[in-house]
């Protein structure tokens, strides 16, 4: 278990990956916060999955015999359901249901989850289980920070992508009709419960998109994960296929981002940036393709290969060399069809530009090292204009 504790908001979040971990969910929620209610919020996808197994778990526990009857003597399946004998009886279970997909990040999804956990009566002292992808992730996040100035927040992140990242670090973000993320807020889970075995219902697509991720903190952040992903692809590289190999991954990569985020939890410092290393042109990408053509772990791909290509020194051919490797191995994109003028009116529109018109760009140095440096439009054009006539 990681301790993740923070100085800005002064949240704290325990944060356990390992395989099966799942299953002990409802044991770990009830003996930590001993609430009356939960509620769970999933998207359709993840719904015919795993909601039944977790409401299931909470109610073994909840409805379970208050003197622990069947425990001696008595097997479970022969135990006869008794009302006045059960360990948690003011105890209730709600869920709200959300259509997969960026769409549901918006205000009218996060009205109708309101609505939910007023007609469940939802309080202070309960709880909100986050149970999806990154979109479950932030739109549960957002409801757990605001709904009565925030309630408790258990994040069950079940894609790769949400594992390694958006669980982990309390930035929760809803789309408007102008821009991804435009709407946000800074609320640390007061648990994560990432379990790799829930990966195996995920498509390659959504796999590969986490990999970029994981690829991304190889390169910029724990060069030690290189050799473990080079170990976890001569394996076979599924989720599926997965031994232990994977959950020290997504252990890793937790860890790296728990340090970052540690030190800079209001992403104040200038120390968070690290984890946007492929981001400026990757969010760049994604908008040019209307968040269509590119999936994120895709444009964030590409957005890596620009990010050397533009801006790295000398080694610039090595560095590629390392990052492409890897890439390759997952089918994530090195290039897009973008013209660079494009591109670089993207990221100028996507991100903010300080008081004097630069852009803070994480440029990779060598594995593992990075430095921010401010650009302005003009150099961010050129250098694209650059790697387009090569
Ligand atoms: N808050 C942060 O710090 C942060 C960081 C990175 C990304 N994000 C956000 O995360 C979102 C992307 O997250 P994502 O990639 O997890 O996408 P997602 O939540 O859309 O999930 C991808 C797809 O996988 C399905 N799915 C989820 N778990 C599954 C499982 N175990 N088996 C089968 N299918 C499953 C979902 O239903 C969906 O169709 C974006 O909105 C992005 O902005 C947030």
């Amino acid at each position: 278990m990681i301790e993740l504790s923070t100085q800005g908001t002064g949240r704290q979040s325990a944060i356990y990956a390992e395989q099966g971990i799942f299953r002990q969910t409802a044991q770990i929620c009830m003996e930590k916060f001993g609430m009356n209610r939960v509620h769970i919020i999933t998207d359709e996808n993840v719904e015919g999955l795993y909601l039944e197994t977790l409401i299931g778990d909470f109610a073994d526990i909840a409805y379970a015999p208050a003197d622990g009857s069947y425990r001696d003597g008595e097997s479970e399946d022969e135990y006869e359901f008794d009302e006045d004998n059960i360990a948690f009886p003011d105890f209730e279970i709600s869920y709200s249901v959300i259509p997969p997909g960026e769409a549901s990040k918006s205000l009218s999804t996060i009205a109708d989850i309101y609505d939910s956990l007023a007609e469940a009566q939802i309080t202070r002292d309960d709880l909100i289980i986050a149970l999806g992808g990154g979109v479950v992730g932030d739109i549960a996040g957002f409801a757990a920070a605001t709904y009565m100035r925030g309630i408790r927040l258990c994040q069950i992140p079940s894609t790769l992508l949400s594992q390694v990242d958006s669980s982990v670090g309390g930035k929760c973000g809803l789309n408007l009709a102008q821009g991804k993320n435009l709407v946000g807020t800074f609320y640390q889970p007061d648990l994560v419960i990432a379990d790799p075995l829930l990966l195996n219902s995920l498509s390659e697509e959504d796999f590969a998109d986490g990999m970029a991720e994981v690829i991304k903190y190889a390169i910029a952040c724990d060069t030690e994960l290189i050799p473990l992903i080079e170990d976890f692809i001569s394996e076979g590289g599924s989720a599926q296929k997965s031994s232990g190999i994977l959950t020290e991954i997504i252990l890793r990569c937790i860890m790296a981002k728990a340090d970052i985020v540690e030190k800079d939890e209001l992403d104040q410092k200038g120390i968070r940036n690290v984890l946007n290393f492929g981001h400026t042109v990757g969010h760049a990408i994604e908008k040019l393709s209307g968040y269509e053509g590119y999936t994120h772990g895709q444009a964030v791909a590409a957005g890596m290969v620009y990010a050397i290509k533009m801006f790295s020194g000398e080694n610039k051919e090595e560095l590629l060399t390392r990052l492409t490797s890897l890439l390759r191995e997952f089918g994530l994109p090195e290039e897009t069809p973008f013209s660079s003028v494009d591109i670089a009116e993207s990221v100028m529109s996507d991100k903010k530009m300080d008081s004097e018109g630069y852009i803070s760009f994480v440029v990779l140095k060598d594995i593992g090292v990075t430095e921010i440096q401010k650009k302005s439009p003009s150099e961010i054009l050129k250098a694209l204009q650059e790697i387009q006539r090569r």
